[in-house]
């Protein structure tokens, strides 16, 4: 038996309350990302997490991994510390954060109203004349500290606002929310902990009072009476000891974190400047750059979760009663979900997708109130200050695990220069303020057409640059983007066919760096049967058009590691695999193409596809002799297949993609992955269907979806913003979340295991087995 440590030198080292995590917590465990995503920390007695789709699966399982140690002291304090607070009768509990099931998602439901798009547009005005204010105080100074000066006195108004708690003393409170995130998160000396203790003690005891002068005019406005009349209703859910731990946590949840993600939104956007001068110069990129400035440096650096059965992570067994960091700004950064992780990208679509705000039935109850206020300092500074800058200054944070934000923001400007002076109307709102996730229309891409060239009979080339000269990202082989097709309401995805710039090693750093490509190449096949979609690209598109674009994104991805590759394309499917193909020789990974059509002239880049892989390539022309003998392809590697020593990729037709289905049904799942680029699934024959009802969770609402109306639709039709692109059943953009309820999955976007896991479905497609599905919407 081995006796050596199984903690790596990462691991020892792990420490979230030093400069390092403070400075930048996705660099810092970088090297966790790429080679121990998984790892248990002696220093903090935690395991951490730090991969996009681990920490995922954590938050989706809150039974297994129970979030009741979310707002737990993570350094245990001394004696003396915890005398004081003993004396102050300190009774921090449950809430919502940290209450288990079944108590939290009853608890939940029964006070969530005061969260609905109608109730918080009624905040709107309030939260922008007080930005208003704010800024007139200083907008003459030419300089500023925008932390202390406005965005820490703001989001706390806005909070006791919400909560409906008295502003007579903010300071204090100010004082309370630090000492009481020191004491959750973070790590304080001996000494300090029993003035923290006095603080957080002090705190306790002003939230108990707060709330015995609120019982006094329940009928006051605000959640935290809305909590206090549904207890008159539901006391078993509604508890004391629930109203006067909320009253306390309340106020760091809706404050807090708003207060640190707008200064880190607006730290990130300065450094970027070309981006900050974006947004200037195009408002209506606000709410989506709010989404990209959670994703890149959001306010919630980690968060906790507690094993309540031994389990797997990632792979790694973790005993039960394991405390879990994780490192959700991590998950952010991580390459496998996001194109391009690191660049800052306020038009990339799936922005929304970050994990700062968690995921799952503990999802911040508050993120479209948080949004709605980042949305109106940006649009504020963006119009009244656009010539601010960065000072020169050393950013520093308050040692913690989780909270992080900088604790001032110094920046400057000419005030000779300041729009207003000669430009009154920059004082109107420029834009509406967007309550929700983004939708489309916050984050396309405009792109030109630099050259249109056939590649084939029926085949179109497209190459597209940037038309605003922001970078584009860096994409991966197998990833796609969406193309507008003008005003038809028409989108098709286009899969990127040109080769993605090689990958560089910077000195000293472990990870390859992909350089942003100059333009992206597609190739589009005129289809005599297609909707529209590709006789319209043959039709319009020209060169020195605009077009409007979105991604790029991966739902086609290449393993990290791989033996050997079979990749097969049919037709027009040759567009993904021929930047694969390109990878694996770059990557020196041993790999066949075989590349069927009909007739060689109507076959895209197969001179190219020749010079660049030489005998690798097999061309089955049908026309031209017998069909290929995919059935025998596979029987050849279905040894390895079995074994997972090859990866067999495809993208074709979908009968192509039937025998090779049928021909590995017992290879392991990871070993042959598809890319369809036809279907006829999404079509809804009224004869064969049946009406069910969906109930809608988070509102209690129910709804039926008739035989001949698929759910995106009826969605739709009650006023719920779901995006969707293909609406066949391909792409993956229309997922809901599904509590309950057995689905008839009808996509080709869900693997058989998270199909097996029951916990979300493709709307525009997917229906119930039986009469009734519960979403968590
Ligand atoms: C929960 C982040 C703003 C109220 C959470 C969680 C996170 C978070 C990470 C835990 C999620 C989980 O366990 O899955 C943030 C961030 C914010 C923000 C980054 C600002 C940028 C707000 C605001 C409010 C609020 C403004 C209130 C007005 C809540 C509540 C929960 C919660 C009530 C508990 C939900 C539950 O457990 O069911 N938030 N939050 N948050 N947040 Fe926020
Ligand atoms: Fe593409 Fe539903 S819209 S899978």
């Amino acid at each position: 038996m081995s006796t050596a440590c199984p903690v790596s030198r990462g691991a020892a080292e792990f420490d979230p309350f030093g400069d390092g995590y403070q400075q930048d917590p996705p660099a810092y465990v970088e090297w966790s990302r790429e080679s121990e995503p998984v790892f248990y920390s002696p220093k903090l007695d935690y395991w951490v997490v730090t991969r996009y789709e681990d920490i995922k699966a954590i938050f989706r399982d809150n039974v297994t991994f129970s979030p009741s140690v979310a707002l737990e002291k993570i350094t245990p304090t001394s004696q003396a510390a915890n005398d004081v607070l003993a004396s102050y009768d300190y009774g921090m509990n449950r809430t919502l954060v940290n209450e288990d099931e079944p108590a939290h998602m009853e608890r939940r439901r029964a006070l969530m109203e005061p969260f609905s798009p109608e109730h918080l547009a009624h905040h709107e005005p309030m939260v922008r004349a007080l930005v208003r204010e704010y800024v007139d105080a200083f907008i003459d100074d030419g300089r500023a500290d925008l932390v202390n000066q406005m965005f820490w006195e703001i989001p706390l108004t806005v909070a006791l606002e919400f909560l409906g708690v008295p502003d007579d003393d903010k300071p204090k409170l100010r004082e309370y929310s630090v000492a009481h995130t020191v004491n959750t998160w973070g790590r304080p000396e001996p000494e300090e902990q029993v003035a923290v203790a006095h603080a957080v003690g002090n705190f306790w005891q002003y939230a108990g009072g707060v709330l015995e002068r609120m019982r006094e005019r329940p009928e006051d406005h605000g959640w935290m009476q809305y909590g206090i009349r549904t207890q008159r209703e539901l006391p078993e859910v509604v508890t004391d000891s629930y109203l006067h731990s909320m009253m306390m946590a309340g106020i760091v949840a809706a404050h807090e974190t708003t207060a640190n993600g707008i200064a880190n939104a607006v730290k990130l956007l300065l450094e970027n400047r070309a981006i900050w001068d974006q947004i200037c110069a195009e408002p209506s990129l606000i709410p989506n750059a709010v989404e990209e400035c959670l994703r890149h440096n959001g306010s919630q650096a980690a968060w906790r979760r507690i094993t309540t059965a031994p389990t797997r992570i990632g792979g790694v067994a973790v005993p039960e009663g394991a405390r879990i960091l994780m490192v959700s700004s991590s998950g952010n950064h991580d390459p496998r979900r996001f194109e391009d992780p690191e660049l800052v990208d306020v038009r990339r679509d799936d922005a929304a997708d970050h994990l700062t705000f968690g995921y799952g039935a503990h999802q911040c109850l508050g993120k479209n109130l948080a949004r709605m206020e980042m949305q109106i300092f940006l649009e504020e500074l963006t119009g009244r200050l656009p010539h601010m800058r960065l000072a020169e200054q050393d950013f520093t944070y308050v040692p913690n695990t989780s909270f992080r934000g900088p604790e001032h923001l110094w920046v400057e400007w000419d005030p000779a220069a300041n729009p207003e002076r000669t430009q009154p109307s920059i004082l109107q709102p420029r834009v509406e303020v967007n309550i929700g996730e983004p939708t489309t229309a916050h984050h396309s891409r405009p792109m030109r057409v630099e050259s249109v060239v056939d590649a084939a009979d029926g085949v179109r080339h497209i190459t597209l640059s940037s038309a605003d000269g922001t970078a584009l990202p860096a994409f991966t082989p197998g990833s796609h983007i969406d193309v507008e097709c003008g005003d038809s309401g028409i989108v098709r995805q286009y899969s990127l066919c040109g080769l993605p710039p090689a990958p560089v090693q910077p000195a000293g750093c472990p990870v390859p760096h992909i350089p942003r490509p100059q333009r992206y190449e597609i190739a589009v096949l005129r289809e005599e049967e297609s909707r529209g979609g590709s006789s319209w690209v043959h039709d319009h598109v020209r060169e020195g058009e605009i077009l409007t674009v979105r991604g790029p994104r991966n739902h086609f991805r290449l393993p990290e590691r791989a033996q050997r590759y079979v990749f097969v394309a049919g037709g027009i499917g040759i567009t993904p695999i021929r930047a694969m193909a390109a990878q694996a020789a770059r990557e020196d990974v041993p790999y066949e193409i075989h590349y069927l059509g009909r007739e060689r002239a109507g076959m895209a880049f197969a001179h190219e596809l020749l010079a660049e892989h030489d005998d690798r390539l097999s061309v089955h022309c049908s026309g031209e002799g017998p069909r290929a003998d995919l059935l025998q392809l596979m029987a050849d590697n279905a040894q390895d297949g079995r074994a997972g020593r090859v990866h067999v990729y495809a993208c074709g037709p979908q009968r192509m993609i039937d025998d090779l289905s049928a021909a590995s049904a017992d290879w392991p799942e990871e070993s042959v992955v598809f890319e369809h680029f036809s279907s006829t699934l999404g079509e809804l024959d009224p004869e064969v269907e049946h009406e069910f009802t969906v109930h809608l969770a988070d509102s209690d609402t129910d709804l039926v979806v008739p035989r001949d109306r698929t759910l995106l639709q009826t969605l739709r039709d009650a006023g719920r913003q779901i995006p969707s692109n293909c609406q066949e059943g391909l792409c993956g953009t229309c997922e809901v979340p599904v509590l309950d309820g057995e689905v008839d999955h009808r996509d080709v976007v869900l693997t058989g295991s998270e199909r097996r896991e029951g916990d979300r479905m493709m709307s525009c497609c997917s229906r119930a087995v039986g009469d009734r599905i519960v979403l968590g919407l």
